[in-house]
């Protein structure tokens, strides 16, 4: 194995970092390991279907940064990853799309709530001095009219959404019960480069490029959050450094717009009609209509999302048609065998 900057080099701090060949945990640990910071990073992560090797190929060689594959449900690759202890564990590694969750609502509640608990588990063993949950808007459900405080009742309505809801407390009861220092912080919908094209944007944009339809759940008036992948790692990484241990940070850009609006531009962005593309198709069953959530206690501490959303939309749609073999790869994979499971029907004339 090759030895870590921390080994060498003692002033070096060591973060577990789990998931992060995902999404937004890949985000954070480029943040981390371009940003000159003293801390050297194992990332743990189990390959399922999400995460993807050349999410983080340009890390690879970093001399600070070691990969482990591995299941954060199995305590003994939990236990190899820490090694001889780490100084944080920032857990990304979740099962997080809500419609596969809907489909086959198991491994949500065996990754997100055990996977959590066995790392929880292992930062009690190993005193590990910092540990951030990465959870979600979603735990609040449906918020009719104005902004859900961290304060507010969790009321998940999804089984993802379930899921997450009770990692969080697993990991505030850990808080309270052992004295773990954990730290929670729950984002909003997000984009930007390297998004698994299930989601809205990612799937929508993909489809647009290869003159496919777009599936529009219901009416399209949902409401969502958007905050660019950037600003929600930038964001984790704010409340770990700067977080009061025990405490939940919401993450929020704000940039509320409805499916409809997304849809719109991002069919106007791809240079496809309207006519041509959007079609309404089934509702999501126990689809949540709007997620509204008041970040201003991140922002209390100094954290300031940076990415406008209309240019951060452009890039990443730019991102995906100079990155099409990357998500040709995808597309062409297993994702085939769940694209027809979800929408084969919904699309059918
Ligand atoms: P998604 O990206 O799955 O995130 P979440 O459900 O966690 O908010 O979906 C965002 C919104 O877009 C949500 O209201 C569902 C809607 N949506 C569609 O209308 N069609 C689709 O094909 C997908 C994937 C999502």
């Amino acid at each position: 194995m090759k030895p870590l900057k921390s080994i060498v080099e003692p002033g070096y701090k060591r973060w577990l970092v789990t998931g992060g060949l995902g999404f937004i945990g890949s985000h954070f640990i480029r943040l981390v390991l371009g940003a000159g910071r003293a801390v050297s990073v194992v990332n743990l992560d189990a390959m399922t279907y999400a995460g993807n090797g050349a999410n983080l190929a340009d890390m690879s060689n970093h001399p600070s940064y070691r990969f482990l594959r591995g299941n954060i449900c199995d305590e003994a690759d939990v236990d190899r990853a820490i090694g001889d202890g780490v100084d944080a564990i920032i857990n990304f590694a979740a099962e997080s799309h809500v419609d596969r969750s809907i489909i086959a609502p198991s491994e949500f509640l065996r990754t997100d709530i055990m996977g959590t608990h066995v790392l929880l588990e292992a930062a009690r063993r190993h005193k590990v001095s910092r540990f951030l949950q990465v959870s979600t808007d979603e735990v609040y459900g449906h918020i009719a009219s104005g902004h859900a405080k961290e304060t507010d009742c969790l009321a998940p309505r999804s089984p993802y959404a379930a899921s997450k809801a009770g990692a969080d407390l697993q990991a505030l009861a850990y808080a309270n019960t052992y004295g773990i220092p954990v730290l929670i912080t729950r984002g909003t919908n997000t984009y930007g480069p390297y998004q698994y094209p299930e989601k809205l944007i990612p799937l929508f944009v993909t489809n647009l490029l290869e003159d496919k339809p777009v599936p529009v759940y219901g009416d399209g008036d949902q409401v969502r959050e958007w905050m660019h992948v950037e600003d929600h790692a930038e964001g984790v990484l704010h409340i770990l450094e700067r977080g009061v241990a025990g405490h939940v940070y919401n993450l929020s850009a704000g940039n509320a717009r409805t499916n409809l609006e997304i849809t719109r531009r991002l069919v106007q962005l791809c240079g496809r009609s309207l006519e041509a593309h959007v079609r309404y198709v089934q509702d999501r069953p126990g689809h949540d209509r709007r997620y509204a959530i008041d970040a201003s206690k991140a922002r209390r501490l100094g954290w300031r999302p940076k990415v406008e959303f209309a240019q951060g939309l452009t890039a990443t749609v730019d991102w995906f048609r100079t990155h099409e073999r990357w998500w040709r790869e995808i597309k062409n994979g297993a994702f085939q065998k769940y694209y027809r499971e979800q929408y084969e029907q919904r699309l059918a004339p």
